[in-house]
């Protein structure tokens, strides 16, 4: 098993607003529980705020849950080595988070082997590899963020994340921010790596459509609990709780 997050909480702490009372709390996530084996996408769905970003954050290890744990190949994610850590990358809603708009895109797809042993290069080819993979030209490699659209610039960071050769990637509202059409694109490609790099996914979106479109399995969140989990077929032909339910109708 490549991912197990086992009953994990989280509450964040707002600012005090009376002196002598507890400051308000969030419980953003209260107790969930999944696995992901290798090679497979999971799809996680539910409205704003239903603490979806918090759970990926805590599987990424950029959190540590209040209670509970995340293995990761095994390996506790809030104590990973820095080269485990490697195995799992993310993507983001806003390619921005993780593109330099003062870098070249070749610079920005080989910075996350700069701490592993590859020489230079490895690192410029592997660049090159990944910005085929994603559909780009390895020509553009000296090229800034801001030449390219909004669709490409997520695949330059998708080529990004997966330069490491991860065996999970994170991906939170990969697709929110781009057009219909683009989104297709975008989901084909992640389909894409998933089958040729055997790519895991955590997918992430508020759009049940969307993450019934590249699932095999999904589970459907709501106020920091899983109400409902599944293989797609089955979530999509006979969706259970009236959220999902109304998901559905929504989408
Ligand atoms: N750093 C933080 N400090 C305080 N509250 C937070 C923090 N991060 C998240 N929250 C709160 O925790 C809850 C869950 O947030 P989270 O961002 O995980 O939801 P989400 O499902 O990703 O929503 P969205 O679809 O809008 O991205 C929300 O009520 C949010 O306001
Ligand atoms: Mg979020």
């Amino acid at each position: 098993m490549l991912l197990s997050i086992e009953n994990v909480h989280r509450r964040y702490a707002l600012p005090r607003t009376h002196l002598f009372r507890a400051p308000p709390v969030i419980p953003a996530v209260q107790g969930i529980s999944l696995t992901l084996d290798r090679g497979e996408i999971l799809g996680i769905v539910g409205e704003s705020g239903s603490g979806k970003s918090t759970l990926a954050r805590m599987v990424m290890g950029f959190e540590r849950p209040d209670r509970g744990r995340v293995w990761l190949n095994g390996q506790d994610s809030a104590t990973l080595p820095r080269a485990a850590r490697r195995q799992t990358q993310m993507v983001f809603q806003d390619p921005y988070d993780s593109l330099d708009p003062r870098r070249s895109i070749g610079w920005s797809v080989a910075e996350p082997l700069l701490a592993t042993s590859m020489t230079t290069t490895e690192r410029h080819a592997r660049a090159a590899d990944r910005l085929a993979r994603v559909g780009l030209s390895p020509a553009d490699m000296a090229r800034y963020p801001h030449e390219f659209s909004g669709g490409q610039r997520q695949r330059i960071a998708i080529a990004r994340a997966i330069a490491p050769d991860p065996a999970l990637l994170v991906a939170d509202e990969p697709v929110a921010a781009l057009d219909v059409s683009v989104q297709a694109q975008v989901l084909n490609l992640l389909m894409d790596l998933n089958r040729t790099m055997g790519l895991a996914m955590l997918f992430i979106s508020h759009d049940l459509a969307v993450v019934a479109s590249i699932a095999d399995r999904i589970a459907v969140m709501q106020h920091g609990r899983i109400v409902e989990t599944g293989p797609t077929a089955q979530i999509v032909a006979a969706p259970e709780h009236p959220y999902t339910q109304a998901l559905f109708a929504a989408a």
